[in-house]
């Protein structure tokens, strides 16, 4: 079977994918449900037709491109990842995913394969946090990891539910409807980025992915006591910003104190109300994202937080309120899917090494229900959420070649 990717129309498509942003280039922004989405989405449907998968989506908007195999009845192979984009952003993050797992299945289309199990690729809904505050969200409900009443509860920052976007954005199906069951799939295996530097340091096209470190995220609600800036004496203060300060330095500390260099702890968000540079701030949202490899330690760094939230909040005579966004186990890769990567790798000729993932991925949540796993490729200098994020043309190839190989041998 002779894998030849187009690679010239995957950059143009990549290329056009990423001129659907809020932010101008190289930088790209596409917050999930904005119209800029919403045109990438009709723009990515119409290369699944052309490619002539059978298009569906399901109630949260994540969309299904299936090219119907010899035994329809036998669950199919999937792959896939997501096409939207933090602030400020890349290009390659979650689109090599998509538009290379697309482009892998039109080689295999080309080579004259024909798979006995239908192939699909998938594009989940709000991977990246940004709208809601929880990642993966499309895939999350795909495994029934969250439920329809946890979906219902979902605001955005403008306070509109998830349930209000959705039909605004023309989705009213049932949420009810979206999990899937656990033998769905027979496999799932995702395309992406490495997002960190060990392929480019170590000289190695391709990563095989062994485990996804653990993600979790918090959300602080601190409430002082607002005020006039030159009015009111400093003693007499109850600023929230000054606590959210004092806590985002303890989220640093819950990193560097577990003493391993696996356990990262960030304060992404930090909303300041009123805003004003002559008011005292009355109000602070923080979110707070907390990840390791290990799963106990991971959650002694929550707790850790809990704890200053409460010290810093009793300390500054402020009420700092914490919510538990997600806190989910890490995932290993199934053999399967690893097997098969470095069967690929091999017939390719193509040199890979096995890693941990540190990010997460669509691939932590498809885990749950079907045997899943990952392939990374380099990405430069490890940078990734930068809009100087690159991945260089023939490691996209390379990548889209092990995939497609690999595809053919899970569908066979
Ligand atoms: C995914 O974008 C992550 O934050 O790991
Ligand atoms: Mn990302
Ligand atoms: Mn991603």
């Amino acid at each position: 079977m002779q894998i030849t990717p187009d690679l010239s129309r995957l950059l143009n498509e990549l290329e056009t994918l990423a001129s659907f942003s809020d932010a101008p280039a190289p930088a790209v922004t596409r917050v999930v449900f904005s119209a800029q989405d919403l045109a990438a989405r009709t723009y990515l449907r119409k290369l699944f037709s052309e490619a002539a998968l059978e298009v569906r989506t399901d109630a949260v908007g994540n969309t299904f491109a299936r090219w119907v195999g010899a035994d329809p009845a036998l669950p199919p192979v999937a792959t896939g990842s997501h096409t939207d984009a933090v602030p400020h952003a890349g290009r390659y993050d979650g689109t090599v995913g998509v538009l290379g797992g697309l482009e892998a299945i039109r080689a295999l289309q080309r080579s004259g394969f024909r798979p006995r199990r239908s192939i699909e690729l998938l594009v989940f809904t709000s991977e990246e946090p940004t709208r809601f505050g929880i990642g993966c969200l499309g895939s999350r409900m795909l495994s029934g990891t969250l439920s329809p009443e946890s979906a219902r509860q979902l605001r955005d920052g403008d306070g509109k539910s998830l349930e209000e976007i959705l039909r605004q954005a023309g989705f009213d199906g049932s949420l009810e409807n979206v999990r899937l069951a656990k033998d769905y799939y027979h496999a799932f295996v995702e395309l992406h980025i490495e997002q960190g530097p060990l392929l480019e340091l170590k000289g190695i096209p391709v990563g095989i992915v062994t485990a996804i470190a653990a993600p979790a995220a918090l959300r602080v609600t601190i409430e002082g006591a607002g005020g006039h800036a030159g009015a009111v004496l400093m003693p007499d203060r109850r600023d929230a910003f000054l606590a959210a300060a004092e806590i985002a330095l303890a989220v640093e500390s819950a990193a560097k104190g577990t003493r391993s260099g696996d356990s990262v702890a960030t304060t992404g968000v930090c909303k300041v109300f009123p805003g004003a540079v002559n008011s005292i701030p009355s109000r602070v949202v923080l979110e707070i994202d907390v990840r390791d490899i290990d799963l106990a330690r991971r959650d002694g760094m929550l707790s850790a937080i809990r704890a200053a939230c409460e010290t810093v909040a009793a300390k500054r005579q402020v009420r700092a309120e914490v919510e538990l966004i997600n806190a989910d186990a890490p995932a290993q890769a199934s053999p399967l899917i690893t097997k098969a990567l470095s069967a690929s790798c091999r017939t390719l000729g193509i040199e890979f090494m096995p890693m941990v993932s540190r990010a997460y991925h669509d691939s932590l949540f498809l885990s749950r229900i079907a045997p899943a796993g990952m392939l990374f490729i380099p990405c430069r200098n490890g940078v990734s959420h930068r809009p100087d994020e690159y991945a260089a043309p023939e490691d996209i190839k390379r990548g889209v070649q092990v995939l497609a190989v690999a595809l053919a041998q899970l569908a066979e």
